[in-house]
């Protein structure tokens, strides 16, 4: 039976989100328990094998040729912002989703889905913010999304890429969006300047390139005193790990070595008065090996 993806459960959408996701797919088909247990175990045999890469200082490069690709395709197209959209995306057509393995509907079901959270998080915590920075911003379609919600919000888009900035001044000049990069490597930051009353800043599948090294990172972040800070990142604390399906998904995420340790940080930091978390949960959505969470945290 086609069902549709629900986000935030119990939650009332903010104002704006429904007139902002009208295109978007987010249709989906569960799988029966059958097909269940067989990606189940089609992933533990490519966890076996070592198939997944890990992240961190050594993957420069191959950001820096993907981001290439991006915006080869961006100027090709005379600036067509589909050209954007990482190509890790929509690759693989089966998705967790409500605790088990579901099938998307429309090709774009898993970029729109994406598209979707951006929508109701943006609405619910930038809608006031004059200063919005993304550290990790990749290709800038977070950004594109967001200069289209708040077209007079100065953005900045913070990459280690030197690729990805081009992309990002590429299509600032393009489209004439209020919007800069910055060259920035996350496992040594040095400050970019203004913060302020009125800073936002988020990141998405940034700081899981981290792995258990985002301290520094997490420490200049909190310098920054951001009215707000919203990460949409894989969180493995949050995952229960009794369960084969969200331990397999606990295994992928060490195999990456994607971040480890964010849970309890941010949780000693509010305990010591330096910032206050208003959103630190699971969004029991995800790609076929793993699933995103919401950390929102500010000054106190
Ligand atoms: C999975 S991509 C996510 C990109 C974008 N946020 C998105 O939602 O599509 C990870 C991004 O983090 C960047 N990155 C990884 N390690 C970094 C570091 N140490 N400093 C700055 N950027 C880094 C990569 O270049 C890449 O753009």
């Amino acid at each position: 039976m086609t069902d549709t993806v629900s986000l935030f459960e119990g939650e009332q959408a903010p104002p704006g989100y429904a007139g902002r996701i009208g295109g978007l797919d987010l249709r989906f088909n569960a799988l029966s328990a059958d097909a269940n247990e067989r990606v189940l175990e089609d992933i533990k045999r490519e966890l076996l094998a070592g198939r997944f890469d890990r992240s961190g200082a050594t993957r420069k490069g191959n950001w820096e040729r993907g981001w290439q690709e991006n915006l080869d395709d961006f100027l090709a197209s005379d600036g067509d912002v589909d050209t954007l959209i990482p190509k890790f995306f929509n690759k693989n057509n089966i998705f967790r989703c409500g605790g088990r393995y579901v099938e998307g509907v429309g090709p774009t079901f898993e970029s729109d889905t994406f598209k979707a959270v951006q929508c109701w998080l943006f609405e619910t915590y930038f809608r006031d913010s004059d200063r919005i920075v993304e550290f990790g911003c990749g290709p800038g379609h977070n950004l594109f999304l967001l200069s289209s919600m708040y077209p007079n919000a100065q953005l900045v888009g913070c990459d280690w890429s030197q690729s990805a900035c081009n992309l990002i001044d590429a299509l600032s000049a393009k489209h004439g969006l209020n919007l800069e990069s910055r060259l920035f490597d996350m496992f040594h930051p040095k400050a970019i300047g203004p913060d302020g009353d009125d800073l936002a800043i988020f990141t998405i599948g940034a700081l899981e390139q981290l792995g258990k090294d985002f301290g520094s990172m997490l420490d200049y972040l909190v310098s920054m005193r951001p009215r707000m800070c919203v990460h949409i990142e894989p969180i493995v604390e949050l995952y229960d790990t009794s369960s084969p399906f969200d331990g397999i998904a606990a295994q992928y995420h060490h195999q990456r070595g994607y971040l480890e340790g964010f849970t309890p940080a941010l949780r000693a930091l509010e305990k010591a008065g330096e910032i206050s978390i208003h959103r630190l949960e699971r969004l029991h959505f995800g790609s076929r090996y793993h699933e995103i969470s919401v950390a929102a945290w500010g000054r106190p």
